[in-house]
């Protein structure tokens, strides 16, 4: 299983503020949606609580909180979007068996098709979605992180975790410029940003 950090951070650390995010950035919003969907996700109860506490279509969701009794009305009336964890270690053993019953599926479809157009078997990729608490507590065993760097200073409350570059290789960088002004006078993407994917050596 790849254990994967996401997270936009600001030149300046910040991550958050308020309890939500210091910035507007569309861009983000669309890739976060790209790479975290269909997978399984794993949050601390105040990221969960900023997101206006519904899980997101199509991502199982893990939450990490203490209170194992915390309930919300899952989509369309159904189950299993959502999993409570009271440690990282729990959050781990069920994103495992989550992971496990998907690779089972992907094996019983397998026998229904044969050859040509068989969904390949790949390891599981986790995502930690954040804070800044869940961040510090699942750096030590990351093997990805795809951050987002924007590329100014916030005021915020909440910090990425300082970690040693030199234990990271970087796989991927885009970067961006700031939108141009829309037809209605309007700024998308107010901020140069980049997108960079780091491996663990
Ligand atoms: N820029 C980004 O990409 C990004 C991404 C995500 C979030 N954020 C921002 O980050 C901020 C929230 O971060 P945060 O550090 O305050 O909170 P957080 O990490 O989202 O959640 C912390 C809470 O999760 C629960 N928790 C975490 N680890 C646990 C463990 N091992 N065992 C049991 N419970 C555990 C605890 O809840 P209880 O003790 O209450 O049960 C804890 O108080 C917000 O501003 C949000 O917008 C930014």
């Amino acid at each position: 299983m790849i254990i994967s950090i996401i997270s936009a951070v600001a030149k300046n650390k910040v991550i958050g503020s308020k309890n939500g995010l210091p910035w507007h950035l569309p861009a983000d919003f669309k890739y976060f949606k790209e790479k975290t969907l269909g997978k399984t996700i794993i949050l601390g109860l105040n990221t969960f609580k900023s997101i206006g506490e519904k899980p997101l279509p199509n991502r199982k969701h893990i939450i990490l909180c203490d209170k194992l009794d915390y309930k919300v009305p899952e989509p369309n009336g159904g189950s299993g979007s959502y999993f409570l964890a009271k440690s990282i270690d729990k959050a781990l053993e069920i994103a495992k068996k989550l992971s496990e019953q998907e690779n089972t599926l992907i094996d019983s479809t397998d026998s229904l098709q044969s050859g040509l157009g068989q969904k390949q078997k790949q390891e599981q990729e986790i995502f930690i979605c954040g804070g800044a608490f869940v961040y510090k507590q699942f750096l030590p065993l990351a093997n990805r992180l795809y951050l987002t760097y924007i590329h100014q200073d916030f005021e915020g409350d909440v910090l990425f975790p300082d970690f040693d570059l030199s234990e990271w290789k970087e796989v991927s960088r885009e970067d961006h410029q700031p939108d141009a002004l829309d037809e209605f006078g309007q700024v998308k993407n107010k901020y140069a940003y980049s997108f960079v994917v780091l491996e663990r050596k």
